[in-house]
């Protein structure tokens, strides 16, 4: 006869969260094992510091890019076309220390080969910059473009991991150690307060995640992990909203390397605001 207390159900639990309880250790060492990482054989940096950025070629990645080669720093300004990269291109010829290189986060053999090409350069910062919108029109509820939510992913989600993937080393061998990535305020999920942009609010969501991730893996090798947000920012992303309505690209960059300066290893893992605040997930 069925129990009509609850007790099985109770019971069903409790067997559970034994199980659970039980799995734990052999979960970790499982996932320890799946995710072997790498030993670091480069020797300590010296000299200035580095910051590898991508999507440098415009917008809030141009600006940072010249933050830091003002900065005195060794700049990595990478971007799909340095031949279409004017503006980057004028920076390089200015500071000697700014190179820049191909780097397209969809291609990841590519993202190995530049990291293959750096093997013996430590990166203090490596900053995820590059992002898509994916376009208004394609994220409207009855009209979703579904193509569209796969590159969205792939660019803001896939990209940043893999890039901090294959520039581990790099980033392991450096004085600094951080690996920062332009968020949004759009992926916090405490925040949302109206239907918009469903794909692109998920990919900033998910890299999110993915990053959190990262902090628990790369906490006791000494690496920071970061999410940034500009705000709203005059930049092509923003195309067609009133000026009023954005932020000058250098306020925005202004206050987002306020917060890379700041973040160290007791805060990996967190996404702050414009003014250091943390963003409800
Ligand atoms: N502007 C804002 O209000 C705002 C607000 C919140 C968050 N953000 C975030 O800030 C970051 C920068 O945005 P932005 O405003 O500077 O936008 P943007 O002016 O449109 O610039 C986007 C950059 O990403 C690059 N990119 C796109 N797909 C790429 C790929 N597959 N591989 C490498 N680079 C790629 C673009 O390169 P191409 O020139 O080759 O396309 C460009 O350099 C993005 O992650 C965005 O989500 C912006």
């Amino acid at each position: 006869m069925a129990e009509q207390d609850g007790s099985s159900g109770r019971r069903e639990f409790l067997r559970g969260a034994a199980l659970l309880a039980a799995l734990g250790p052999l979960v970790e060492r499982l996932s320890a094992a799946e995710s072997p990482l790498p030993p670091v054989t480069l020797p300590a940096s010296a000299g200035p510091p580095t910051v590898l950025i991508t999507g440098s070629n415009r917008g809030i990645g141009l600006e940072f890019a010249r933050r830091y080669a003002e900065r005195g720093w060794r700049v990595l300004a990478t971007c799909r076309s340095p031949a279409a990269a004017p503006e980057l291109q004028a920076l390089a010829k200015k500071f000697p220390l700014l190179s820049v290189e191909t780097l397209d986060v969809l291609d990841h053999v590519g993202v190995d080969a530049l990291a293959q090409q750096f093997a013996a350069l430590p990166i203090d910062v490596l900053l995820n910059n590059a992002g898509i919108g994916g376009g208004g029109d394609n994220q409207l509820f009855t009209r979703l473009n579904y193509d569209v939510f796969y590159e969205v992913m792939a660019v803001n989600a896939v990209g940043p991991i893999k890039v901090c993937e294959a520039f581990l080393k790099n980033v392991q061998a450096s004085r600094q150690k951080k690996m920062i990535t332009v968020s949004s305020s759009q992926g916090s999920i405490g925040s949302v307060d109206s239907p918009r942009l469903y794909w692109y609010r998920a990919s900033k969501s998910a890299v999110n995640m993915v990053m959190v991730n990262l902090a628990f893996q790369l906490k006791s090798r000494g690496i920071t992990i970061g999410l940034v947000t500009p705000g709203a920012t005059d930049t092509d992303f923003m195309k067609g909203l009133p000026k009023r309505m954005l932020r000058p690209v250098a306020d925005a960059v202004n206050d987002m390397l306020r917060e890379i300066d700041r973040f160290d290893i007791a805060r990996t893992g967190q996404f702050v605001d414009t003014t250091g605040d943390i963003l409800p997930w």
